[in-house]
């Protein structure tokens, strides 16, 4: 089991107020991803949950059970940390084993444990490597193998990949969700990059200074952003947002559109702009456009086939179903 319940939790660091009061229901099973920017208590409040850092008001619950006060080793969670966390001098078989040796766990059932984490994690082979002798990749399975032998209740990550190199941080991301699908323990994995809050999460919790923006599903956050924060947060390249003449006609003060949303015409359309960059993927090409009349371009995601350059004139089909209008105080109108 691993419901974790936060209620009207709060934390200042002295007179500051970082995580203002604020309410959280993660299920069981679930996997949870908090994403924000810089600074915007991601990592304060996993550390809230974990026990590093006390409340200053509130409730914490696991299972049903007030845990606020408790030490995080009596939380039954597991905080993965990264890679860089292991103990070099020591194997992978001592590495993964050690929380188990703080815990006095009896030797038999240690060696069950590493074996089990060994094999789910594709480490059999390298169990008695030392750190230095491993890829990236492979230090963060040790890493993530330390907490699999705590059975936690549920698994707490922050930022486990962002030292890895880009490839890696696909394939690593890939890993963790298939490894949520085998465990089926609740997670909770803090970043910064909505990529990976989109392709990993059951359900993504967007922060903005301490404060819950919106929670939902991936779609739900991309389909229907409650605010110009979370349509600008979610979604790559970002939304665009126009205002003025545009966005009045449909009765609002900010429009936005996602660059997929956008078709080139061949012929004369809604829309007319000049190409100012073209950016070439093979699968896709990106083309910021000065539209006649907005003072800032847009992007547009069109086929990897299209042929228009810099200084050429674009005829451009919003789909009029995809357009989200935005009120003064930001928020979203239905
Ligand atoms: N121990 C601390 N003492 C004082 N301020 C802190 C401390 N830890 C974090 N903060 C502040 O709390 C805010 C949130 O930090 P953090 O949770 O680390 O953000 P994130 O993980 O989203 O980047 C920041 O403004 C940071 O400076
Ligand atoms: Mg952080």
């Amino acid at each position: 089991m691993g419901r974790i319940t936060l209620k009207q939790v709060t934390k200042s660091f002295g007179d500051v107020e970082v995580i203002p009061p604020l309410d959280l229901e993660i299920n069981d099973g679930e996997f949870v991803v908090f994403v924000g920017p810089s600074g915007c208590g991601k990592s304060t409040l996993l550390r809230l949950i974990a026990g590093l850092e006390d409340t200053s008001g509130g409730t914490i619950e696991i299972d049903g059970k007030d845990a606020t006060g408790l030490p995080p080793a009596k939380r039954s969670l597991a905080m993965v940390f990264q890679s860089y966390a292991l103990y070099p001098h020591m194997t992978v078989r001592k590495n993964i084993a050690f929380p188990m040796r703080m815990a006095g766990v009896d030797k038999a059932e240690q060696k069950r444990r590493i074996e089990n984490a060994a094999s789910v994690l594709n480490l059999t082979d390298y169990l008695d490597r030392r750190p230095g002798q491993l890829s990236g990749g492979q230090r963060q399975r040790v890493a993530i193998g330390r907490a699999i032998v705590r059975e936690p209740a549920a698994f707490l990550f922050d930022e486990p990949l962002s030292n890895l190199d880009a490839a890696l941080r696909v394939g690593m991301r890939m890993e963790i969700s298939e490894l949520h699908t085998r465990l089926k323990t609740t997670m909770v994995y803090v970043t910064h990059d909505q990529v990976e809050a989109m392709t990993m999460a059951d359900k993504i919790v967007v922060l903005r200074a301490g404060h819950i923006e919106q929670v939902g599903s991936p779609l739900d956050l991309y389909r229907e952003p409650r605010n110009l924060f979370v349509a600008g947060f979610i979604g790559s390249p970002k939304m665009n947002l126009l205002q003025g003449s545009e966005a009045e006609k449909r009765g609002a003060v900010t429009m936005g559109i996602r660059p997929e949303h956008i078709t080139v015409s061949a012929t004369e359309a809604a829309w007319r702009g000049t190409v100012g960059v073209s950016e070439h993927l093979g699968s896709d090409t990106f083309f910021l456009v000065n539209l006649e009349g907005y003072p800032d371009p847009i992007t547009v995601r069109a086929d990897g086939e299209v042929s228009l350059h810099p200084g050429d004139t674009i005829h451009l089909i919003p789909d009029e179903s995809r357009i989200h209008r935005f009120d003064a105080q930001g928020l979203r109108i239905p």
